[in-house]
């Protein structure tokens, strides 16, 4: 076993146990790309303010172009002894170049070169998930499109409410997504400041030019304080809550496919390539993916809930604590990136049966608040409208019909106001057609919310 990069000091080497327990190789190694980037950016600034020499600079752009094409060609063996993504690289490029390796850590520290590199992670992964959001909402407006008009029953309680359009029910989801990619893209801005520049803690002596690191590695800023830049993972933190929303929202969703699936609702069906069969019953089609999507959205809150509590305990400025950041951090971005792609194509294979949702909004007296408002626009206060319009739900539920098939005399016992006109407002698309107002379900409405939609993606 070859010492550790800081072993001088000690005098008997870590067990095998606290080896393995203390490194962060087994998954840090995926920052590889990201750590040397943030090398090079550094190298270059070494140079730029004289500390190091042209001769040096170009050997390390030499040894980390070779590294980086035998890291992604799979060929890099990572090594447990030296404990972390950054160490290993640092060993490795020594071990090809020689002393330009050793001064490449000049000015820097682990500290700030991991706040770094994560930042650098981070940035990637959030452009990939708003790509991944867009996705998903130009699907679901697709959809919504081709069902403008298509009703359905609304729900509270999951009671029959009123009728919508599905369309109108989609575009829901187009709205939470929306502000989902917007609290990304603000998120952003939080996470690509460089840290590089703090060190250990407290800066370094060397005459750094850490503006100059920012605008090779793309920041738009330079962390203010050199104890915060090392030390905090609020942007981790905030980027994780964002991506918890974006899971909670996807969640509800699959909770309304899973039930529309059910043949008690019998709405949709999903495509074959998304869901599962039964090792015991032949005839099952479940729909797994919406449920691994309901059940993955507990694991990116726990993740949400690990960082919180990694961080309220500790005193400034870096700690250990803080490489436990990368297993939550790297499993949210997985699991929402491989989510919102899966997402976006399952929403291309839903087929809808609009038979089956406008036989059952017949069933719930989806239009009585249509009676209520009827009755109120002939002037009866709308208490004694809603009165009313319960009293003809209870005599048309005792009799198993829908208020439409209530006789108009049948009707006018319950108020006198009530006349043959009355039978426009009790139909399904009179309903939809009167909420017509912005955001409202009025097909007209949700079409030009779709319009509006696509420009917004
Ligand atoms: N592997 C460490 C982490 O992930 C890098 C920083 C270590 N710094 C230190 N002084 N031990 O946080």
């Amino acid at each position: 076993t070859p010492p550790a990069a800081w072993s001088g000091r000690f005098s008997e080497p870590v067990s095998e146990i606290v080896k393995r327990y203390t490194a962060s190789i087994p998954f840090d190694y995926r920052l590889a790309e990201f750590d040397i980037q943030g090398s090079l950016a550094h190298a270059a600034m070494l140079h730029h303010v004289g500390v190091l020499s042209k001769e040096d600079l170009d050997s390390i752009q030499r040894g980390m172009a070779e590294l980086l094409t035998e890291i992604r060609a799979g060929g890099f063996s990572w090594s447990l002894d030296k404990e972390d993504v950054h160490l290993n690289i640092e060993a490795a490029l020594t071990a090809k170049i020689g002393d330009a390796g050793k001064r490449l850590h000049t000015g820097r520290s682990r500290n700030d070169q991991v706040a770094t590199d994560i930042r650098l992670f981070l940035r990637d992964a959030i452009d990939r998930i708003v790509d991944g959001l867009r996705a998903c909402q130009t699907s679901l407006v697709d959809l919504a499109e081709a069902h403008a008009d298509t009703v359905m029953p609304g729900f509270t309680h999951l009671q029959v409410a009123q009728p919508v359009t599905f369309g109108h029910h989609l575009l829901a989801y187009f709205e939470m997504l929306a502000r989902d990619a917007e609290r990304m893209a603000d998120c952003r801005r939080r996470v690509n400041r460089l840290p590089l520049g703090a060190a250990a803690l407290a800066g370094t002596s060397y005459p750094i030019d850490r503006q100059f690191v920012a605008d090779q590695l793309g920041f738009d800023a330079v962390c203010e304080n050199s104890l915060d830049a090392v030390s905090d993972r609020d942007f981790a933190i905030e980027f994780t809550a964002a991506a918890a929303l974006v899971m909670t929202h996807l969640s509800r969703l699959s909770e309304e496919l899973i039930l529309w699936m059910s043949p008690r609702f019998g709405f949709i069906d999903l495509a074959d390539r998304f869901c599962t069969g039964s090792s015991i019953m032949p005839q099952k089609k479940n729909p797994d993916v919406p449920e691994l999507v309901r059940g993955k959205t507990g694991r990116v809150n726990g993740h949400l809930v690990a960082l919180l509590t990694l961080m309220k305990g500790q005193p400034l400025a870096y700690n250990k604590d803080n490489q436990e950041d990368k297993e939550p951090l790297f499993d949210t971005v997985d699991t929402l990136t491989d989510t919102l792609t899966i997402y976006a194509d399952m929403l291309t294979g839903v087929t809808v049966k609009p038979d089956a949702m406008r036989a059952a909004v017949m069933q719930g007296f989806a239009t009585a608040t249509d009676l209520a408002d009827y009755l109120v626009k002939k002037g009866v206060p709308f208490r004694d409208a809603h009165e009313v319009v319960a009293r003809a739900v209870r005599a048309a539920d005792s009799s198993g019909r829908d208020l439409a098939e209530l006789s108009l005399d049948e009707l006018q016992a319950f108020s006198t106001m009530i006349a043959d006109d009355v039978y426009a407002v009790l139909t399904l698309e009179g309903s939809l057609a009167a909420r017509n107002h912005f955001g409202g379900t009025a097909p007209v409405q949700v079409r030009a919310a779709i319009a509006r939609a696509r420009r917004r993606i």
